[in-house]
């Protein structure tokens, strides 16, 4: 169905992006070792992935990052062990090859009836991530490690991801990764390729965006799922949907689904719920970035969209003092890196219209 709320896994509910399927498939059956998918947070990243995986015929991991902030080893652990868990039972015929694969590995144990995957995570025979990776490589088969929302494995503070990705670069030709981001800058830099220190630098990757649906391929989306739930919703008001999302997909499904499912009918009513979410995750965003600056600079933009040196006026206004251009631009990068906003034509903007209205309220 278009208009469920859960990301995409099979190919007849995702809508449009035959280019960007396309091109996934082919990188995750072709030779290159990392690929990343960046774009907006909504506009259909995991869905994208999810199909790509299924379409591609390879064997897969998914994991799904998103870590407590104190992610610690348990956490991770208990996410790889459920990606696991999904592989061995949808693809039972690899069981026996996975169990011989990780046959005295410590701190992991597969049995075949059920089928299932037991970790360990404490005290001496606690599992290794790396070697674990090793292992998989040894399967003898290639295996996606697919990574979603890769930046927030920076949380994870007692293994180095960015070395631990090197080395699978490098040495497990078996192992492909694939990785995911909302926050492409904050992914990039995590990941380091760019960052001549760093241990994946200068290696070579593969890069998928996601978009926004343009006017016509959003109205056709509304469309098509109004039909497909069978419900009627006046052209007006689909047309006044699609000025307000901007062709961000995720927007537009949780329009449908609150109109069709949810039985709203107040347009009004719909936007102020889908901005009172926004708001929650710009809110915990920027409460992360720890200085009350970026809601001057996001309560500027919520206005539309302005100039550096406007940004910077308003700054200076709010604290009665001077600051420096450096520092202006260092929180509009920080800003553009968690995908929050963007600049075009000299002029910063929030990204997301929902974000911006969200913005208004900070
Ligand atoms: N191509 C698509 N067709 C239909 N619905 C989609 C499509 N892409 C995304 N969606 C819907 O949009 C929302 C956001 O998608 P998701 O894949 O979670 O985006 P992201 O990972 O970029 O945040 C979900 O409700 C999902 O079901
Ligand atoms: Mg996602």
């Amino acid at each position: 169905m278009l208009f469920s709320l859960e990301p995409k896994s099979r190919r007849e509910d995702l809508f449009n992006f035959n280019y960007e399927l396309a091109n996934l498939t082919n990188a995750l059956r072709g030779s290159g070792r990392l690929i990343a998918v960046t774009g907006l947070r909504r506009t259909g990243k995991t869905s994208l992935m999810r199909v790509a995986l299924n379409e591609s015929g390879i064997n897969y991991l998914y994991i799904d990052v998103r870590l407590s902030i104190y992610a610690n080893y348990g956490d991770l652990v208990n996410l790889i062990a459920k990606s696991l868990n999904d592989f061995i039972l949808k693809r039972t015929s690899m069981l026996g090859k996975v169990r011989d694969a990780l046959k005295g590995l410590n701190g992991i144990e597969v049995s075949l009836n059920p089928p299932g995957i037991r970790v360990r995570f404490r005290g001496k025979g606690k599992l290794s991530i790396s070697d674990l990776f090793v292992r998989l490589n040894e399967i003898g088969e290639p295996v996606i490690v697919a990574f979603d929302e890769a930046q927030e494995l920076r949380r994870v503070n007692w293994l180095r991801f960015d070395r631990l990705f090197a080395y699978i670069y490098d040495n497990l030709p078996n192992v492909k990764l694939l990785v995911s981001g909302s926050q492409f800058g904050l992914m990039y830099d995590f990941l380091g390729l760019n960052n001549p220190r760093s241990p994946l630098f200068g290696r070579a990757y593969l890069e998928v965006r996601t978009r926004r649906l343009s006017p016509d391929e959003a109205l056709d989306f509304l469309e098509r799922g109004f039909s497909e739930v069978r419900v009627n919703c006046p052209r007006d008001l689909m047309r006044r949907a699609v000025d307000a999302f901007d062709g961000i997909i995720g927007w537009l499904t949780y329009f449908g689904y609150s109109y069709s499912v949810n039985n709203m009918r107040d347009f009004d009513e719909i936007l102020r719920a889908a901005s009172s979410l926004a708001l929650e995750e710009l809110r915990s965003l920027i409460s992360a970035l720890r200085s009350s600056r970026y809601i001057i600079i996001l309560r500027t933009l919520a206005q539309g969209p302005a100039p550096w040196r406007v940004i910077r006026h308003r700054l200076e206004d709010h604290e009665g003092r001077s600051i420096n251009p450096a520092t202006v631009s260092q929180l509009l990068g920080t800003l553009i890196r968690l995908g929050v906003i963007e600049e075009k034509g000299g002029e910063y903007a929030i990204s997301d219209p929902v974000y911006r209205l969200a913005a208004g309220q900070l």
